[in-house]
């Protein structure tokens, strides 16, 4: 277990829906040290190892307007991972709509159509604080807006319908009860006070 903590100390835990933290909206970020660095890393090999296509940081309990994304296509099996950090991303323009099956590291066993831009425009600083612009569409887009979300506390299902979310939610609850009858909850449980 040591060994194992050892090699992967840099892959953070991520939250999970309902954490409160998760709706939370996030500060600018202002310093452009050593710390900034090491959590964009941080968060690069985190999204690699789930494996996931984004996150951003609330998702690991940091809320700074950070975001990573894997700019790698989707679509191609023999893909190596590609990370970009974006710092204090703003969308600055947008255009279109598409509809795309989208799922999330910090919701766990759900997948489902969000209508979103086709296109967006994002400004950004990379990790010495120097402002770039990135124009994305399709897949890239999506991922674009979904992280930028996180950073605005809003997490893709409260972007489906009322009916899907709350059948969600129920199933959520329905499974957690259980877990705590069987004594999966850990010390203290979720029912402790
Ligand atoms: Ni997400």
């Amino acid at each position: 277990m040591a060994a194992l903590a050892k090699t992967r100390m840099s892959i953070l835990p991520i939250l999970k829906f309902p954490d409160p933290r998760l709706n939370e909206v996030s500060k600018p970020v202002e310093d452009f040290g050593e710390e900034l660095k090491a959590l964009a890393s941080d968060m690069a090999e985190t999204m690699i190892a789930a494996p996931g296509v984004g996150l951003a940081a609330p998702q690991v309990g940091k809320l700074l307007r950070l975001i990573v994304i894997d700019q790698s296509d989707p679509a191609d099996e023999n893909r190596t991972p590609s990370p970009l950090a974006l710092v204090n991303p703003e969308i600055v323009h947008a255009e279109g709509k598409q509809v795309y099956k989208e799922g999330c590291l910090s919701v766990e066993d759900l997948q489902s159509e969000v209508t979103r831009h086709m296109t967006v425009e994002v400004e950004a600083e990379d990790l010495d604080g120097n402002l770039f612009t990135v124009t994305a569409e399709g897949h890239k887009a999506v991922v674009l807006q979904h992280e930028i979300d996180h950073l605005d506390g809003v997490l893709f299902i409260e972007r489906i319908s009322p009916l899907k979310r709350s059948m969600y939610v129920k199933s959520l609850r329905k499974r957690r009860n259980k877990d705590d009858k069987d004594g999966k909850a850990g010390k203290g449980g979720r029912n402790a006070r």
